[in-house]
């Protein structure tokens, strides 16, 4: 009988990101808004195993952050199908059974399903027989979802451009604390690109003195704001960060849910108040929504109210992430 020395599977650390800042840009052809982001990478994470020993394909979901309903039909998890485009591409592996260990809350602008599927690309790429290279590997990501070139990337910070998928790597900033406020539900994002596109043609009628009939582009393409030019030193330090920082659906995530209503007021007086005392600090929400955040030098505490427990809102401490965690192969 012959040993084989081939690993039997991996073990990756996935950590969630936050967007500092999101610019929604034109709404280009294929339906779909460009992006400008400003993505880093946090110290929470899920923790994802594949094993790659059997023939069968699995997907096993648990953990803190495991909503009560589930996750829906593995096939059709983002993680299952990036295992299935990675064997697609390089013709291996079989079999996958993947199994997550989920501390990210779902769906609120976090990346947690983007991420489980870049940790599934980037652990199965640390052990496959013909690993594909970077540039193959973030088209992969690419054609996964807008989040996830970033968590398969080995990059921090980064300005992200196109869908999310075009990136440039950035230093990294000085560890700061995060105190998130995370929700029950998420923010629907395409509901939250339609009541931006929504906005920004009724300011344009307005703009152009024409009746405003609430009627959204009936006869006239989404509005895109001026497109802003930043230079790669241009987030060189928190205050930098501090002073760009914003996010479009910042607009109308309040509008569509009465937590991002109630808690984005919360986060940004708070940085404010922190602000206050001397220290750099930002209250802001990720992505579409819904998780809202206030980012801190590490040693100060915020003082937000905590949510009354088991209303679904809950405040997450984390800090933003110290380094890339290389995927573990099981031997
Ligand atoms: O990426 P996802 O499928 O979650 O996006 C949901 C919807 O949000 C899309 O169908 C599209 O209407 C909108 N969207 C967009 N521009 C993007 C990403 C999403 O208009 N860059």
């Amino acid at each position: 009988m012959t040993v084989s020395s081939a690993p039997r599977g991996v073990r990756v650390h996935a950590p969630a990101k936050l967007n500092l800042l999101l610019h929604v840009l034109a709404r280009e052809t294929s339906g779909y808004h460009g992006l400008e982001t400003l993505f880093l990478r946090l110290a929470l994470g899920d923790h994802v195993t594949i094993r790659t020993d059997g023939h069968e394909r699995e997907l096993a979901v648990s953990g803190p952050a495991m909503p009560p309903g589930g996750l829906g039909a593995p096939e059709a998890n983002l993680a299952w199908r990036a295992a299935e485009r990675f064997a697609d591409a390089t013709g291996w592996p079989d079999g996958f059974a993947i199994t997550i260990d989920k501390h990210i809350p779902v769906g609120g602008g976090l990346g947690g399903g983007s991420t489980d599927a870049a940790a599934v690309l980037r652990g199965l790429n640390a052990i496959a027989p013909t690993p594909l290279g970077a540039d193959r590997l973030l088209a992969l990501a690419g054609e996964l979802g807008a989040d996830v070139p970033f968590l398969v990337s080995d990059h921090l910070l980064a300005w992200g451009w196109g869908r999310g998928d075009r990136l440039l790597g950035l230093p990294p900033l000085p560890p700061m604390a995060v105190t998130l406020v995370t929700f029950a539900e998420g923010v629907n994002t395409g509901a939250a690109f339609g009541a931006l596109a929504t906005i920004r043609e009724q300011r344009a009628a307005r703009q152009r003195g024409a009746q405003d009939t609430g009627e959204p582009g009936t006869a006239h393409p989404a509005a895109a704001p001026g497109a802003k030019s930043y230079v790669a030193t241009a987030f060189s330090s928190w205050l930098d960060v501090m002073f760009a920082s914003a996010n479009d659906f910042e607009t109308v995530a309040p509008l569509l849910h009465t937590g991002v209503g109630r808690w984005l007021p919360l986060v940004r007086a708070e940085a404010a108040r922190l602000r206050a005392t001397g220290v750099a600090a930002i209250g802001l929400m990720s992505g579409s929504g819904a998780t809202c955040a206030v980012i801190h030098p590490a040693g100060t505490v915020t003082d937000l109210e905590p949510p009354v427990p088991g209303s679904g809102t809950a405040l997450l401490p984390t800090t933003t992430a110290a380094a890339i965690v290389a995927p573990e192969p099981i031997l």
